[in-house]
C-alpha cells in the first residue's frame, strides 16, 4: 500500500527521466506524497518546478543551501521518507552509490538513509553490459538495494536491448511491494522459472512444455509476503509478475551464471524446468539438409545442476533452497532420492504425466518432500499452491 507512505525520489540524469514525472502523478494519485530530488544532470531533462507542481512540493537540488539546511538538513530529509527511489539510476549514480560517493544533495541522502532503496536503471546497452556497471549492480544487490529493470528494448540512442527504463506503472507496483508490510520484508528471495531454450542451431532449440506459471505465482505470492524477489526466468508463455526484479535467460548455463550473481539470498526456489542436457555440436549457422536424406546427429552434453550448484556453495548457501521434481511415476521416491542426492532442504514434487494436465495447466496437486517425510496437497489453483508455499518459506525463515 503506497497511500500514506513517504517516498523520497532521486531523479537522475538521463533521457528516462521524463517517465518520473509520470511517476510521480501515479505516486500521487494512489495517496502517497513525494519529495522530488533532482540532480544536476537530471535538472538538464526535466524542470523542477515540473516536478514541484505535480508533487505538491518543494524540489531539493542543491547540497549547500544554508536554508535548507538550517530547515530540515540533508541528513533528517534521507530519513524521513519510507523508502528511496531513483529514476532513472544512471551508470555515474549506481557508481557513485556502490563507491559510497557522497558530493552532492542525491549521492549524500543515499549514504545518510536508513530506509530501504530502489533503483530502475536506465541507460545505454553498452553501458549497462560494461563489467564496471554489473559490478557495480553486483555490489548494490548485496548491499541490500532493490533493483527494478532494465528491460530490453529500443532506447532514444536509437540501439536496441537491455538498459531500457520499466515503465512508471511498473516501478509503482515494485514500489507498492517494496511497502508490503509481510512476514518476508526486508527478505531476498530467488525463483528461478520457466523452461530453457537449448540451441540446436541459430534459428533451433531444445526445449520443454514449462509454460513457468508456477514460479510466477510464487514469485508474485513471496512478492505479496514484502519479499525482494530476483526472478530468473527462461523463455516463459506467461509474463513475469510486476513488482520484481526480472532477469531474463535462455540457456542452462546462463541461468545458472544469473542465479550465481543473484547470490547471497534468504532463500531460493527453483521452479524452473532446466533442460538436463544441451546440444554439444550445436552449428553456429543455420543446418542445411543435405540432398542425402541423412539427418544430422546430435550430440549431447550434459547442463551444470543450479539447484545442486545453490544447494552445495561453499559460502553462499541459502538458509532455504527449495527445489522441484516434475516426474512422471513413483513420484515420491524419486524426489525423495532427488532431495538427498541435490542437498536442497525442501522438494515440491509433482506428477507430469500428460492425462494429469500439470505441465502447462493452471491447477498443480504438490507433495512436500523435505527432511520431516513427505505431505502431500490436493490438487489446487497453482496460485493457492504458491501462496501456501510462500506462507511455509516465511515461517521456515521465521523460524
Ligand atoms: O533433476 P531434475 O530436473 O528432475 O530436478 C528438478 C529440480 O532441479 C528443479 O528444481 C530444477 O529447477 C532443478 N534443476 C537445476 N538444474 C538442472 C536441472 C534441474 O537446477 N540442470
Amino acid at each position: 500500500m503506497i497511500a500514506g507512505k513517504r517516498i523520497l525520489l532521486i531523479i537522475g540524469g538521463g533521457i528516462a527521466a521524463f517517465k518520473a514525472v509520470d511517476l510521480v502523478r501515479l505516486l500521487k494519485a494512489g495517496g502517497a506524497s513525494v519529495v522530488p530530488v533532482l540532480t544536476r544532470a537530471g535538472a538538464q531533462f526535466v524542470t523542477p518546478l515540473t516536478l514541484a507542481a505535480l508533487a505538491g512540493h518543494k524540489v531539493h537540488q542543491d547540497l549547500f543551501d544554508l536554508t535548507e539546511e538550517a530547515e530540515m538538513g540533508h541528513i533528517q530529509l534521507s530519513r524521513a521518507a519510507d523508502l528511496v527511489v531513483v529514476v532513472p539510476a544512471t551508470a555515474d549514480l549506481m557508481a557513485k552509490m556502490a563507491g559510497g560517493h557522497a558530493d552532492d544533495l542525491a549521492s549524500t541522502l543515499l549514504m545518510a538513509t536508513d530506509k530501504p532503496v530502489m533503483i530502475a536503471p536506465a541507460m545505454n546497452v553498452r553501458m549497462w553490459e560494461h563489467p564496471a556497471t554489473q559490478r557495480n549492480l553486483a555490489t548494490l544487490q548485496a548491499d541490500g538495494v532493490r533493483v527494478i529493470g532494465p528491460v530490453d528494448g529500443s532506447m532514444a540512442c536509437g540501439e536496441y536491448g537491455p538498459g531500457r527504463m520499466v515503465e512508471p506503472a511498473e516501478i509503482l507496483a515494485a514500489i507498492d511491494a517494496a511497502l508490503t508490510e509481510g512476514p518476508l520484508a526486508g527478505r531476498r528471495v530467488l525463483v528461478t522459472s520457466g523452461p530453457t531454450h537449448e540451441p540446436i542451431d541459430p534459428v533451433r532449440y531444445i526445449a520443454n512444455r514449462s509454460s513457468g506459471a508456477q514460479g510466477t505465482a510464487l514469485a508474485a505470492a513471496l512478492r505479496d509476503l514484502g519479499a525482494q524477489v530476483v526472478f530468473v526466468t527462461g523463455p516463459a508463455t506467461v509474463p513475469p509478475p510486476t513488482g520484481v526484479q526480472v532477469i531474463k535467460v535462455e540457456t542452462a548455463r546462463q541461468m545458472l551464471d544469473a542465479v550465481q550473481a543473484a547470490l547471497p539470498v534468504d532463500a531460493a526456489v527453483m521452479a524452473a524446468a532446466v533442460a538436463d542436457w544441451r546440444v554439444a555440436n550445436a552449428a553456429s549457422s543455420k543446418m542445411k539438409k543435405d540432398g542425402t536424406g541423412r539427418a544430422p546427429g546430435l550430440e549431447f552434453a550434459e547442463n551444470p545442476d543450479i539447484l545442486a550448484t545453490v544447494s552445495k556453495h561453499p559460502t553462499a548457501r541459502p538458509g532455504l533452497v527449495v527445489g522441484f521434481a516434475a516426474e512422471t511415476d513413483t513420484v515420491v521416491d524419486h524426489a525423495t532420492a532427488k532431495r538427498l542426492r541435490k542437498g536442497c532442504d525442501w522438494i515440491v514434487a509433482n506428477d507430469v504425466r500428460p492425462d494429469t494436465g500439470i505441465m502447462g495447466g493452471s491447477s498443480n496437486a504438490v507433495t512436500i518432500i523435505s527432511g520431516q517425510g513427505a505431505e502431500s496437497w490436493p490438487m489446487m489453483a497453482k496460485d493457492e499452491v504458491a501462496r501456501r508455499l510462500a506462507a511455509r518459506i516465511a515461517g521456515a525463515l521465521q523460524g
